[in-house]
């Protein structure tokens, strides 16, 4: 069972990033869903004991807080779309050791989806067009929420609307629910039908406003790539009361049919996922963390140790795995064993001493400035 967030009527949620302390990486697997009270798997807001290995590995501290009571064991997520709801993949993956899993997009009634062919591949990458499959916001909570609340790994629901009165009413709909530990908006969404919000810093302010109001449980805004100032979103929402930023979405791109007839899916253009992504991913979190207090979530082409390390050098606190951990569901789990690690090699006991240290001094030119003009 899931302990209650820590949510203080009045006071504002904490923005720094804390820490405690999980066993070191070497250790008998323990820990599954919704089981043990310490360890990776332990109820949310639980501290655990500090513990060393056999072979005498120092402990690493490794938890990250969101903001608003949402406290990870580790910096480790499942980003939306790589583990569905979860409940799909619990034989395949130890859920108790991820720091915190993310849901597939979710909307207020039942989508389809896109046609097939859904995928192509394209260079160190793939591109996606899915087109939100998703049972809709009522059975997903009926499916799947008291599954969730049995768990122990915080779970986040990704919600995608084409207006804010209708994420808005999802939002109300979650309120409450055991199981449910934060809501991440999809900024990718087409606002009305037309442009996302996540291009507009107005329109992406007035749906976390719109949402802020209908909940108090922590708030993730989703920015994407796309938008030709990241900066002045990433501000809008952590205006309008974002408890954190994750970035990114997939970046839309092409690809064309093998005989050149047309596009190489059925929704035409797609959303690039990979490490081709990983640049942007990179140079949106840089971007974002020199200009906001909230804690960031990179996303975007993490495959091994090293992205990871890239992206908490870059600013994010924490990190989300996309389409790697579609091929190996592990990954996410395995990467935060090596994080503990990477920071137990390099003589920290705590892995918030490798967030930002490749950010600048000083703010740094927007890459709307683009390279040639940056310095
Ligand atoms: C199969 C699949 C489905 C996805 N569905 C969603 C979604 O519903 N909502 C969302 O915000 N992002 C979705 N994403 C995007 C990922 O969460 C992530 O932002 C993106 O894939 C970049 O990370 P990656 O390069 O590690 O895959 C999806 C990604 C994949 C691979």
């Amino acid at each position: 069972m899931k302990a209650k967030r820590k949510v203080l009527p009045g006071i504002a949620p904490k923005r720094t990033p804390t820490v405690r302390t999980i066993r070191p990486a070497i250790r008998p697997r323990q820990a599954s869903v919704g089981a043990p009270a310490t360890g990776p798997g332990r109820p949310v807001g639980a501290t655990p004991e500090a513990s060393t290995d056999a072979i005498g590995g120092r402990p690493v501290e490794l938890a990250v807080d969101l903001g608003r009571g949402l406290v990870l064991a580790n910096p480790l997520l499942a980003a939306s779309g790589s583990m569905g709801y979860g409940v799909e993949v619990a034989d395949a993956v130890d859920l108790g050791r991820l720091g915190g899993l993310v849901t597939r997009g979710t909307t207020l009634k039942p989508r389809a989806g896109h046609a097939a062919p859904r995928t192509a591949d394209v260079p160190a990458g793939l591109l996606l067009g899915i087109g939100l499959q998703n049972p809709g916001i009522e059975a997903v909570l009926e499916r799947y929420a008291p599954t969730w609340a049995r768990w122990s790994t915080p779970v986040i629901v990704n919600l995608c609307g084409e207006s804010a009165g209708d994420i808005a009413e999802m939002t109300r709909r979650l309120e409450g629910v055991p199981g449910i530990d934060g809501i991440e908006l999809n900024l990718s969404c087409a606002n009305g039908g037309r442009a996302a919000f996540g291009l507009d810093d107005g329109a992406a302010g007035s749906l976390v406003t719109a949402v802020r109001r209908a909940t108090e449980l922590p708030i993730i805004a989703k920015l994407t790539a796309a938008a030709s100032d990241v900066r002045a979103i990433a501000k809008a929402v952590e205006d309008a009361g974002a408890d954190a930023i994750s970035a990114i979405n997939t970046m839309p791109g092409l690809a064309l049919a093998a005989d050149r007839g047309g596009p190489a899916i059925a929704s035409g253009y797609g959303g690039i996922c990979g490490p081709a992504l990983r640049p942007h991913g990179l140079r949106v979190v840089w971007e974002v963390a020199q200009v906001v207090d909230i804690p960031v979530i990179g996303i975007g082409g993490i495959a091994v140790i090293d992205d990871v390390l890239d992206y908490l050098a870059a600013g994010a606190s924490a990190v989300g795995i996309g389409v790697a951990a579609l091929a190996d569901p592990m990954l996410p789990v395995r990467l935060a064993d090596e994080l503990a690690d990477a920071c137990r090699a390099r003589g920290l006991a705590s892995a918030s001493a490798l967030v930002g240290t490749a950010l600048p001094a000083r703010p740094a030119p927007p890459s709307t400035r683009g390279a040639e003009y940056g310095r």
